[in-house]
């Protein structure tokens, strides 16, 4: 698979997570907390596959590198300000709500922008970039440390 179809695929599943998470109540604590904790996994691979192998390899096609990975540290401090609010409380909503805002904002603007431009590296590199893609999100998604930490990391967000 194409390396930006991929990502597309994956923005989809993380849409996915989103609206189940907007769509729940004040009265769905433990609902709420077992789709963050698939949205932290999910972004957590999500953001790394694109930092360590697709942003680098589209950073000379695409003037949009700076911001994109701006982007994701302002998703990240958002998640986190998301996982220290009570998932029974009046704000919980309100901060999903600005999560999905900058998450919509990011994902799209990468789907309009900087994956059309990533099309200049070729259908074969970008074919080439999928598969490795492809494959440090399996290791990602398996590796019993990498769950390890992101388990520690909701924790410690959770308890600040
Ligand atoms: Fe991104
Ligand atoms: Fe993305």
């Amino acid at each position: 698979m194409k390396a930006d179809q991929l990502l597309i695929e994956h923005h989809d599943v993380l849409r996915g997570l989103l609206t189940e998470l907007e769509e729940t109540t004040d009265e769905q604590g433990k609902e709420r907390k077992k789709l963050l904790d698939d949205l932290v996994s999910e972004l957590g691979v999500h953001v790394r596959i694109e930092d360590e192998l697709f942003y680098p390899a589209v950073e000379k096609v695409t003037p949009l590198l700076a911001i994109s990975q701006a982007e994701h540290r302002a998703i990240d401090d958002q998640l986190a300000v998301v996982l220290r609010t009570d998932t029974d409380g009046p704000d919980f909503a309100t901060e999903v709500k600005m999560l999905a805002a900058t998450l919509h904002h990011h994902a799209g603007e990468e789907e309009r922008l900087m994956f059309p431009q990533s099309h200049a590296l070729g259908e074969e590199a970008l074919e080439a970039l999928g598969t490795q893609m492809e494959q440090r999100k399996r290791q990602l998604e398996n590796s019993t440390v990498t769950q390890t930490l992101r388990k520690a990391k909701r924790e410690v967000l959770r308890r600040v």
